[in-house]
């Protein structure tokens, strides 16, 4: 049997796709006042058809022009949006993909409950659904996903925790997906059964008294039975207890914290309980991890969006393997929380402060803290410079060299390489703190701390190449930058950072190639837990290496 991954194609119904990648749905902040589509819309959506994913899914579009979310929503509620939607379906199956329109309805947005709700309220949003998605097939969309998740009307419906209706519409979880069912019946019956349909449902909400996998394996049978083609398995994002960045939202939207894909385990669950196809959201954007997931069987496609604003050519990368080339997203969430302006569309804000409080998380003493402005400060009066939080922070924004209180060359490494006793040949080595410098006392009975400095880092991949070339200014012969073999510790926080150690040591020698030197002096090792006793070892012979080639007469 041939083997199915990212690039093999599927059929769902009518829709063909070539390939297993779907771009998430992803709110992008850009409709024009009354929901209309803008050239910022077309723009976002053609860009990241035209790098090869199999299915662009358009965002949350609104049904009901009274009954929807906060922001610049796009909407699907009169005749009057066809015309944009069709641009904006055409553009996306110009560029090489299959478009799919997200519709959604959100009494959350306007402070309402299930049990607020007339039934005449809920006849008339059941019938909203339908001609929102005959108006999506009219304009040219090849499949319409029905959103029953998140904190919107529909997942409030299914909910056991937020659906407290007494009539048919409540109750069990058979009342509670009556409403689901009326419109998949009803898109059904004006459609016909081959309009490609998919449904969207939180598979945990990952809120107290909220529906887990027990209520939901029921939910995706039935909608099977009444008609869906394919379940899009998301997670959480219930804003009702913690909120925006409570638990339930972050669980959503994984962050930096969370493994690689830790929703799966949610869909590979419910396709269990189906034979319509699956397709797992959340965090999925290390291309290997991805292609895990199709290869075996745990989904039949995967979707994403965070990573596809960080880089939206990842498909062209992994597909042309080079994955290595990828603009990694660091699952900061900045592209949400931290808009400049309310009404900025959705991009990635990589590098400014998400106020994710990572930091704060990860610094022993917690001394990050928000200030009464709404801004990160880092009570450096009691910070002990370990650089935990310039090693773990997402948004890569707490540099030791950008930080007026702490300049990591001035404050850490030139006292001691002022201390070494040497004044012959002397070495930087930078270690791992969790890593090789563990061998810290090994160094010292080999006597090597009469020449070599030996400074302990979060992570060596956070040493900038700047940072580098400013240690060599302190007078020393050469630097060994030592990191872990990530392969023996796939866990790491800093994993992300990790492979920048080579390459910025790559790029410290280039930039010293080109000014005066012509062998290397920056050298970089990666040890397993077993090799970290050899450090003193491989700095020895790294010393040697140094002293033939000072010897040899090329010294700066
Ligand atoms: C900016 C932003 C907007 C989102 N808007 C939607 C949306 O409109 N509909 C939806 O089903 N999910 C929405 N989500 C959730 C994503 O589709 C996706 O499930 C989540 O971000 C996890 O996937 P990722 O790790 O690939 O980002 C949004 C996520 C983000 C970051
Ligand atoms: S802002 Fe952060 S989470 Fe959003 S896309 Fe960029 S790196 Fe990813
Ligand atoms: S400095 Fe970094 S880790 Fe700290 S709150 Fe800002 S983005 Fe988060
Ligand atoms: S350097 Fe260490 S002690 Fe200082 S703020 Fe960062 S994590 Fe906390």
């Amino acid at each position: 049997m041939e083997k199915v991954g990212l690039f093999t194609p599927i059929k769902i119904n009518t829709l063909e796709l070539k390939n297993r990648m779907m771009m998430s749905p992803a709110f992008s902040n850009s409709a024009a006042p009354g929901g209309f589509v803008t050239d910022w819309t077309l723009r976002h959506y053609q860009k990241r058809a035209a790098a090869g994913v199999g299915l662009v899914m358009v965002e949350h579009t609104s049904v009901n022009g009274y009954y929807i979310h906060g922001g610049n929503r796009l909407q699907v509620s009169t005749d009057q949006h066809i015309p944009g939607l069709a641009r904006l379906a055409k553009v996306i199956k110009d560029a090489g993909a299959k478009a799919g329109l997200q519709i959604a309805h959100s009494i959350h947005g306007v402070g309402l409950k299930p049990e607020d709700l007339p039934k005449r309220v809920i006849m008339e949003m059941i019938q909203e659904f339908i001609q929102g998605a005959r108006r999506a097939y009219e304009a040219g969309f090849d499949v319409v996903e029905l959103h029953f998740a998140h904190t919107y009307t529909m997942a409030d419906m299914l909910s056991r925790r937020t659906n407290r209706r007494l009539d048919e519409y409540g109750g069990d979880v058979y009342g509670r997906m009556r409403a689901h069912q009326e419109i998949i019946l009803g898109i059904r019956e004006m459609m016909g059964r081959d309009v490609p349909l998919f449904a969207v449902i939180s598979a945990d909400e990952f809120i107290i008294g909220g529906n887990t996998l027990k209520q939901t394996r029921i939910i995706a049978q039935e909608l099977e039975k009444c008609g869906i083609d394919c379940l899009d398995v998301t997670a959480g994002v219930r804003f009702d207890d913690g909120g925006l960045k409570g638990y339930s939202d972050l669980r959503g939207k994984p962050t930096v914290e969370y493994p690689d894909g830790p929703n799966v385990y949610l869909a590979e669950d419910i396709k269990k309980y189906v034979t319509i196809p699956v397709i797992t959201r959340g965090k999925l954007g290390n291309p290997e991890f991805a292609a895990s997931v199709i290869e075996q069987g745990r989904a039949d496609m995967i979707a994403m969006i965070r990573p596809l604003l960080a880089d939206d050519k990842w498909v062209k990368k992994v597909q042309a393997g080079r994955p290595e080339l990828i603009k990694i997203c660091m699952a900061c969430n900045n592209c949400l929380y931290k808009r400049r302006h309310p009404d900025d569309p959705i991009k990635c804000m990589e590098r400014e402060c998400a106020q994710c409080l990572t930091c704060l998380r990860n610094c022993p003493y917690h001394l990050p803290f928000i200030n009464e402005n709404g801004v990160l400060e880092f009570g450096n009066e009691w910070c002990d410079e370990c650089g935990m939080c310039a090693g773990i922070c997402p948004a890569h924004v707490v540099r030791f060299h950008a930080n007026p209180q702490y300049d990591w060359v001035a404050d850490q490494v030139a006292p001691a390489v002022q201390g070494l006793k040497s004044k012959d040949l002397r070495a930087v080595v930078i270690a791992c703190a969790s890593g090789p410098y563990r061998c810290d006392d090994k160094f010292l009975a080999d006597g090597l701390a009469h020449n070599v400095a030996l400074i302990r880092v979060p992570c060596p991949g956070r040493v900038e190449t700047l940072q580098m070339l400013c240690i060599l200014e302190l007078g020393v012969d050469g630097i060994l930058v030592a990191g872990c073999r990530l392969e023996e510790n796939p866990e790491c926080k800093f994993r992300h950072h990790h492979p920048w150690a080579a390459r910025r040591v790559a790029r410290a020698n280039e930039i010293l190639q080109e000014v005066v030197l012509t062998r290397k002096v920056i050298e970089e090792v990666e040890l397993t837990g077993l090799q970290v006793l050899e450090l003193s070892g491989l700095t020895r012979d790294f010393i040697s290496r140094l002293r033939a080639h000072k010897e040899d007469g090329g010294s700066r």
